[in-house]
């Protein structure tokens, strides 16, 4: 049942993404391949499919929630192509194909990313004409990925990673809550501000502890999961002398650090009126995942 909703989220997105491709057009031509390349590669989409999963338990419709899900993808897609590169987290392979940078080279993959993280506030801009609504939400986006947001999370963690800082817990839930949290909590505002702002406070909640997790989570597979699954290479934060919830607590420390954050998540929802059985089903997706 979770499987299959997913999957139909996955779809009108996927289609969604694909119309918009379609009609793209760039000069040099090398620019949106460059795009499309890692945007179309898959990925779990796991922020758009949160985003049209809050717009439907709050009871609003697709049309509107689909561009900002775009964009919010393409966000991410740009944030992977930046932290991949050897100035950043120095990775050779993603959503299991060789990085950006790797495919074209660094410079184009510098450029790929500012083209969607441009292109993601070009949709934005051009839901705003419809109303105020609309411009929250575009504010939302902008707003926790950029300084204040993930921006500020990716900074610490270069900072962590180069200074051989002290290690220290409150520096690392600053980092995840920023450069994993503050997206996934984009994700799942926007839908929200288009309701109206319904059940504002639990979902702000609920998308802090799901942003948390999913990096927990991520960590927890950087050093358990093997590189068919994750389509990424493993073992790189030990390497890369990353501040982690592993490098802190051990595989099984964060282990249970996940289950606090998720049963924090499914705590909040219970504060909310309406169907949330989606996104509970998905708080049990992001703890469990294998990939
Ligand atoms: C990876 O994100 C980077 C993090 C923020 C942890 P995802 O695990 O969502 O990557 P894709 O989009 O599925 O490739
Ligand atoms: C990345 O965190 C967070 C981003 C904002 C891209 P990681 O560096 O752990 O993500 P992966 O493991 O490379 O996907
Ligand atoms: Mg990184
Ligand atoms: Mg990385
Ligand atoms: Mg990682």
């Amino acid at each position: 049942m979770f499987k299959e909703k997913y999957d139909d989220y996955l779809k009108v997105f996927n289609d969604y993404a694909a119309g918009y491709f379609a009609k793209l057009k760039t000069t040099p031509a090398l620019l949106k391949e460059s795009m499309e390349y890692s945007f179309l590669s898959g990925g779990k989409r796991i922020r758009p499919v949160l985003t049209l999963a809050g717009a439907d338990a709050l009871g609003e419709d697709f049309e509107e929630a689909l561009p900002f899900s775009l964009a919010v993808e393409m966000i991410h897609t740009y944030s992977l192509i930046h932290d991949d590169l050897p100035a950043m987290d120095n990775d050779d392979f993603r959503r299991g194909q060789p990085s950006n940078h790797k495919k074209f080279g660094e410079g184009h993959a510098v450029l790929a990313g500012d083209a969607l993280m441009n292109t993601a506030y070009l949709l934005c801009f051009d839901m705003c004409f419809k109303g105020e609504k609309y411009v929250r939400a575009a504010h939302i986006l902008c707003e926790y990925a950029g300084i204040d947001g993930m921006l500020a999370g990716q900074s610490a963690d270069l900072l962590c990673a180069e200074k051989d800082a002290p290690i220290d817990e409150k520096t690392l839930r600053f980092i995840d809550e920023h450069k994993t949290g503050k997206l996934m909590l984009a994700s799942i505002l926007m839908p929200c501000v288009l309701a109206e702002n319904k059940n504002y406070f639990e979902l702000e909640q609920f998308g802090k502890y799901l942003g948390t997790l999913f990096q927990i989570t991520d960590d927890i597979l950087d050093e358990t999961a093997d590189f068919t699954a994750l389509g990424k290479t493993v073992g790189k934060d030990k390497k890369e002398n990353k501040l982690t919830f592993v490098s802190l607590y051990g595989v099984d420390g964060a282990k249970i650090q996940a289950d606090i954050y998720a049963s924090d998540a499914y705590a909040v929802l219970d504060g909310i009126d309406g169907d949330t059985s989606f996104l509970r089903e998905l708080i049990t997706y992001v703890r469990n995942r294998e990939k």
